[in-house]
């Protein structure tokens, strides 16, 4: 082959390597392209091995020639990478487009039952002055529920406390969370501070204030030297804590068989701040639990020698204090389940 020939063939390879290039779809094309021109077997390489056949004196001008075809080619490959990734760059963001500005989609979020929400708020109150807490089964004993809260059995007492009984000899479901008293002095020794949160059942016809079903939260304190001084310094704190520092309260006697003596703990309406008003029967006074000195009985009951221990207990109904703090009139909506009424509480 003669130089003019080979120069002829490599510029007409320089053209269609050019046209091949700017025709390449996409990177993969490119790459072929690329070899089939360029490459070890491509077609310029191909002609260059003839070179060997020229005169001395034209090899270095078809190599200048090569060459050149060889770096407009790499340089339009280059050129025609660059807008193969600039245009795959530009459909990707339009396909993927964000619009941040669009409002986002709400999730659904659950909340705490009020009356959890209520028995937290409590366990933190009487936390803050060590009181720990413990839980005792729902099906209880007579013993325990009764007998040793110096309640024997048809002692007019249990009255007080109307029984849903169950199909195991001596059982009951527990009607308060008083035997958690018993069950605590039996397992640990004074000094005794312990919160004992729980259901309770009652066989009760259900309205606005009655329910079958129902919580309690239980507070039983037995070191040397209690007195019914620090019960109600106690009390007056939480009261203070959960329906504001300036609300007064005040002690009336009660009776409990297992507390002696036994008060019942009022704190100032409410709803009308102790003016009178149909919430509070007018009496500007409202009722939110009964507490006492536990009872020398109830003591050695629980394996503690009252001639050294005092103690005092206290009991609250817990939907009374969540109905309070919330302004709830029935405490039925607690146990509904109905979201409208539960997705106020967030
Ligand atoms: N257990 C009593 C009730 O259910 C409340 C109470 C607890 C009273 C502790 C005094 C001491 O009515």
């Amino acid at each position: 082959m003669d130089l003019e020939t080979m120069t002829a063939q490599l510029e007409r390879l320089r053209a269609d390597a050019l046209v091949a290039v700017e025709g390449a779809a996409d990177a993969a094309a490119l790459e072929q392209v690329h070899v089939s021109f360029l490459g070890r077997k491509g077609a310029i390489t191909e002609i260059l091995r003839g070179i060997a056949g020229l005169d001395a004196a034209d090899r270095p001008r078809i190599g200048a020639v090569a060459n050149d075809v060889r770096g407009a080619v790499e340089a339009a490959a280059v050129v025609r990478d660059e807008a193969l990734r600039a245009a795959e760059l530009e459909s990707r963001l339009a396909a993927e487009t964000v619009d941040v500005t669009t409002p986002g989609r709400r999730v659904a979020r659950g909340s705490r039952h009020p009356i959890a929400e209520t028995v937290a708020a409590i366990d933190e109150v009487f936390g803050r002055f060590g009181f720990v807490v413990h839980e005792g089964p729902e099906i209880e004993d007579d013993v325990t529920n009764f007998q040793m809260l110096n309640i024997p059995a048809d002692h007019p007492a249990r009255d007080l406390w109307a029984t849903l009984y169950v199909d195991i000899d001596d059982h009951l479901l527990r009607t308060h969370t008083s035997p958690g008293q018993i069950r605590v002095m039996r397992e640990t020794r004074p000094p005794i501070r312990a919160l004992l949160p729980g259901r309770c059942f009652r066989y009760e016809a259900v309205d606005a204030s009655h329910a079958f079903e129902f919580f309690q939260v239980e507070g039983l304190m037995v070191d040397e030297g209690t007195s019914l001084a620090d019960l109600r310094g106690l009390l007056d704190e939480f009261a203070h804590a959960l329906f504001g520092a300036a609300r007064a309260t005040r002690f009336r006697p009660g009776y409990y068989p297992f507390t002696e003596p036994s008060v019942a703990f009022d704190v100032e309406c409410v709803v009308c701040d102790g003016g009178g008003c149909p919430a509070c029967g007018r009496t500007g006074w409202m009722t939110i639990l009964g507490a006492g000195m536990v009872h020398p009985v109830v003591l050695r009951y629980g394996g503690i020698d009252p001639e050294r221990y005092q103690g005092f207990a206290f009991g609250m109904g817990v939907e009374r204090i969540a109905m309070l703090r919330h302004g709830v009139h029935d405490l039925r909506l607690f146990m509904e389940n109905d979201l409208r009424f539960l997705e106020q509480f967030r």
